[in-house]
């Protein structure tokens, strides 16, 4: 039986996991504005990944005979500065998720709770390669700065991006 205190984490978690991906439509729609097609594209991906991660955690509080508490999810930005900005935007995003993940961990452990501790394994993996990827996109964008036939190039590149269910299960 999983105690209160995890429980309440896995919901705050869950939340999160729904705010992130609405964060992410709001940027794809921002891209769409900018007709930056492929942009968009890549964070309809990141926001399907998201909803992914939210599920799995929806499940798994069923699993252990947890509760899903469904509460408001905050409301996104939904103008941006910039390329730059919203890649700055989701990094710092992604790194609060991070600090989340690992306080579950930490507080699973903590509370003997083994399965969770375990669960959340593959999350905080996911985090490592989430922050990296936004790291590196972060450099791109920075690099092509005002530049427009890289940025058309990379705009290509990033149309061909599909969602891969493993990738975010
Ligand atoms: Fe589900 Fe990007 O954290």
């Amino acid at each position: 039986m999983i105690s209160p205190r995890i429980e309440k984490l896995i919901n705050d978690q869950f939340n999160m996991e729904l705010f992130s991906s609405n964060l992410y439509l709001s940027m794809t729609s921002w891209f769409l504005s900018q007709d930056l097609d492929g942009f968009a594209n890549f964070f309809r991906i990141q926001a399907q990944e998201e909803m992914m991660h939210a599920m799995k955690q929806f499940d798994y509080l069923h699993n252990v005979d947890g509760k899903i508490n469904m509460m408001a999810v905050g409301a996104p930005e939904q103008t941006f500065n910039s390329i730059v900005d919203c890649f700055e935007k989701t990094l710092a995003h992604e790194q609060k998720v991070t600090a989340s993940i690992s306080n579950i961990l930490h507080s699973a452990l903590e509370d003997k709770d083994y399965a969770t501790h375990t669960f959340f394994q593959w999350f905080i993996n996911e985090q490592v390669e989430e922050e990296a990827t936004m790291k590196t996109m972060l450099k791109k964008v920075k690099l092509i700065g005002e530049n427009s036939s890289s940025l058309y190039l990379l705009n290509a590149e990033l149309l061909q991006r599909t969602f891969q269910a493993e990738e975010g299960a």
